[in-house]
């Protein structure tokens, strides 16, 4: 018996990553969108409303009519920090053109918004995901209380519990950019699932599946394929690797498919006034602290899986060819055939 689709908010910053996984939400039956909220991060908030509107318009159907609402311009406690390098580059996306959004944001803030739908619907209903910094979460957490009892779970990718960070070397941008915000949700006593570079980094895109997503040419996995290029491009300069990590999108798999990830429990916490330190999540794995578990941490993933997982929703949902794509792929096409 097939189980009834998660109802789930994107709580997002698009930026590439957040594309590619707003197109796994879309291409995941799994999941029903109830809206997406953005939030200031990768780029400043009228950037990212602007992509998300114009990223749902894109993928046309159910994500043409979903809500997308505005949300925060900035982290509550601090001054918004937008990235040193712009990762993401032109529009945050990668210097790819979308077509103009031919709908509105959707009236009212974001975070009253989210508080609504979980009222509305039945407690443990609502699942978030949040791929970017937590300042809506968090204030939504603070400002409807009673919202903690009644959401099923946060998924949330941010941090580095065990890897080095990437906005400085103990943080990940998301809890860098907002670690009150981070910290506030992590000890919100709500279920929690993080997603952090621990993982992301292990389960790496190759340049060859952003070929294979070009050469398909359907208006989704062409502008997918031209985003992940432009990451693999920056990847390329500063890792060697001819691959990107696809954070965002890692989060959406996590919560479709956490069995292709391994979790730990623990209590985790995020620093918020180190000198060097500050936005670093720590987990206490060996519970050191005492304090049980508020948080299932991800600290393994099947990086061949959830290729084959992202690049299959993608060209069976969005591809041109009627083969969907698997073809140009060997890879993929061994995969397939292992199912
Ligand atoms: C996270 O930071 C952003 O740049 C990405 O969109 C992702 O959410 C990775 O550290
Ligand atoms: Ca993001």
């Amino acid at each position: 018996m097939s189980r009834a689709p998660s109802r789930v908010v994107i709580d997002c910053d698009p930026g590439i990553d957040d594309a590619i996984a707003l197109f796994l939400v879309y291409a995941s039956p799994e999941l029903d969108v109830a809206g997406v909220t953005t939030v200031a991060g990768n780029v400043g908030l009228d950037q990212v409303v602007d992509n998300a509107l114009r990223l749902c318009d894109l993928v046309g159907g159910p994500a043409a009519t979903t809500p997308v609402l505005r949300g925060h311009a900035g982290p509550l406690a601090r001054a918004l920090r937008q990235p040193d390098e712009p990762v993401h580059g032109a529009y945050g996306l990668g210097g790819v053109e979308l077509p103009a959004a031919v709908r509105p944001v959707h009236p009212g803030h974001a975070v009253d918004w989210i508080a609504d739908q979980v009222y509305d619907s039945g407690p443990g209903e609502i699942t978030v995901i949040a791929t970017a910094p937590l300042t809506n979460i968090a204030a939504l957490l603070h400002t409807h209380p009673d919202t903690r009892e009644r959401l099923r779970e946060i998924v949330v990718m941010g941090g580095a519990a065990f890897a080095p960070g990437n906005a400085t070397p103990a943080a990940e941008f998301n809890f860098h950019a907002d670690p009150e915000a981070a910290r506030y949700v992590t000890e919100s006593g709500v279920p929690l699932r993080i997603v952090g570079l621990d993982v992301t980094r292990k389960a790496l895109t190759p340049l060859t599946d952003a070929d294979v997503l070009i050469a398909d040419g359907a208006p989704v996995t062409s502008a997918a394929g031209r985003m992940l290029r432009h990451l693999v491009e920056r990847y390329a300069r500063r890792h060697k690797v001819r691959a990107c990590a696809v954070h965002d999108a890692l989060a959406v798999a996590a919560a479709v498919r956490p069995d292709l990830l391994e979790w730990t429990d623990a209590w985790v916490t995020v620093e918020c006034a180190g000198e060097f330190t500050r936005g670093a999540l720590v987990a206490d794995v060996h519970g050191r602290t005492g304090l049980p578990p508020n948080a299932r941490v991800a600290t393994g993933v099947d990086a061949q899986a959830f290729r084959t997982f992202l690049m299959t929703r993608l060209l069976d949902r969005y591809g041109a060819h009627p083969d969907g794509g698997h073809a140009s792929n060997p890879d993929l096409l061994t995969d397939q055939r292992r199912k």
